[in-house]
């Protein structure tokens, strides 16, 4: 038979080496009844070409709800629903990019973000970092270098909020410098887990705060399902006017449209927000179970416990080494270097709770311990 999904896994792991949500988590039932309502009220509007920047109904909904998580609401003109946060990226970076442009990215940062910026044939690398995040005047210095030395510096992707794979967020005062400290560099901010924050409300993205020069994605693949192939990008109305007049959006309208009128469906009838809420709810205890199982069995690894999203990020002596052992014993974790640009990463690991209940966690946390008991890279309390 041919294959149907992107994932299977290997029979006996826990693989916390992949950020996929639990399939027990996809709202099966309400998002087949969220279409039939959509296509029953909507008509042949909701199977024809759609409207270029996304259904009306949606993009509506869009503007109160961004205003409810964010720190700013659009409107409606600052709106196009896209394809999923990967589909933004690649439009919104063949829009900036020509290739041989130099790109700049957080690091460590989301690692299939890296390959889709290297289709455009641009060099990577990385903005200067210290604990807080991205340090904005080391930045502008190395975008001034860069420019002087002849080359083109068109945008910077970072995933500020509940990073991909570290987990972390950027400080609010340091957004603000962000925002203000690079010119002529247009922001690509990778906004997809804001909503599943778990231990209040998510920080003001980069867009909320800046005037100009972010381009803000979303997505509805961790909040909903990844299938649905749908999410969204808030950014200038004139940039927003450029996306929604390229040839391929001419060609075919919105770029997900009869997903979209669904999607409106689900939101507008309330299913949206009492699902995401009890998303929420699981994840929070998905990585309380992590954390403290982790903090028992194994006591001498380093980790600093999100506020949202869906990873830890594990410091360990040899990433290579210690999950080689690991999935010995029955635990697949991700190395960190695939999140560097810059050959970082070696000493750590990524794991994410979203697959598996905590029961399961528990279970992978204490494989992991006994994996770290053994070999000369072992990890001391
Ligand atoms: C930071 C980040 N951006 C984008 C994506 C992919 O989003 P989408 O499915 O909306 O393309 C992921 C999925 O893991 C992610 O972690």
């Amino acid at each position: 038979m041919l294959p149907v999904i992107q994932y299977t896994g290997a029979e006996g792991v826990l693989d916390l080496g992949w950020g996929h949500p639990d399939p027990t988590l996809l709202p099966v039932e309400a998002w087949a009844e969220s279409t039939s309502e959509a296509i029953r009220a909507a008509g042949w509007t909701a199977l024809t070409y759609g409207y270029a920047n996304g259904p009306g109904p949606l993009i509506e909904w869009l503007t109160v709800h961004i205003g409810a998580i964010d720190g700013r609401a659009p409107s409606p003109d600052e709106l196009f629903v896209t394809a999923g946060a990967s589909q933004g990226l690649e439009l919104v970076s063949t829009v900036l990019t020509r290739p041989g442009d130099v790109v700049l990215v957080d690091s460590p940062t989301y690692h299939l973000a890296l390959r889709i910026l290297t289709d455009r044939g641009v060099e990577l690398r990385a903005a200067p970092t210290d604990a807080q995040g991205i340090d904005p005047a080391a930045t502008a210095r190395l975008v001034g270098d860069l420019r002087a030395a002849g080359r083109r510096v068109p945008m910077l992707y970072t995933v500020a909020t509940f990073n991909n794979p570290s987990g972390a967020s950027m400080p609010v005062p340091r957004r603000r410098e962000l925002v203000d400290a690079l010119d002529g560099v247009t922001i690509v901010e990778d906004d997809t887990y804001r909503e599943l924050a778990y231990d209040g409300p998510a920080p003001p993205s980069l867009w909320s705060l800046a005037s100009a020069g972010v381009v803000r994605l979303g997505s509805f693949a961790k909040t909903i399902a990844p299938g649905l192939r749908l999410g969204y990008l808030s950014a200038e109305a004139g940039f927003v006017r450029r996306l929604a007049g390229r040839g391929y959006v001419d060609s075919g309208g919105c770029v997900n449209h009869t997903s979209a009128m669904a999607l409106a469906q689900f939101a507008t009838t309330g299913r949206y927000e009492a699902h995401v809420s009890a998303l929420r709810e699981a994840y929070r205890l998905r990585r309380d179970a992590l954390v403290g199982a982790l903090r028992a069995a194994a006591p001498g690894v380093e980790f600093t416990v999100p506020a949202g999203g869906w990873f830890l990020w594990l410091g360990v002596p040899d990433a290579a080494a210690v999950a080689r052992r690991a999935l010995e014993r029955g635990v697949g974790m991700s190395t960190g270097e695939r999140f560097h640009v810059d050959g970082g990463g070696t000493r750590h690991l990524r794991v994410s709770f979203s697959m598996y209940g905590p029961t399961d966690l528990e279970e992978a946390a204490h494989r992991f311990g006994g994996s770290l008991k053994i070999g000369a890279d072992q990890v001391r309390p």
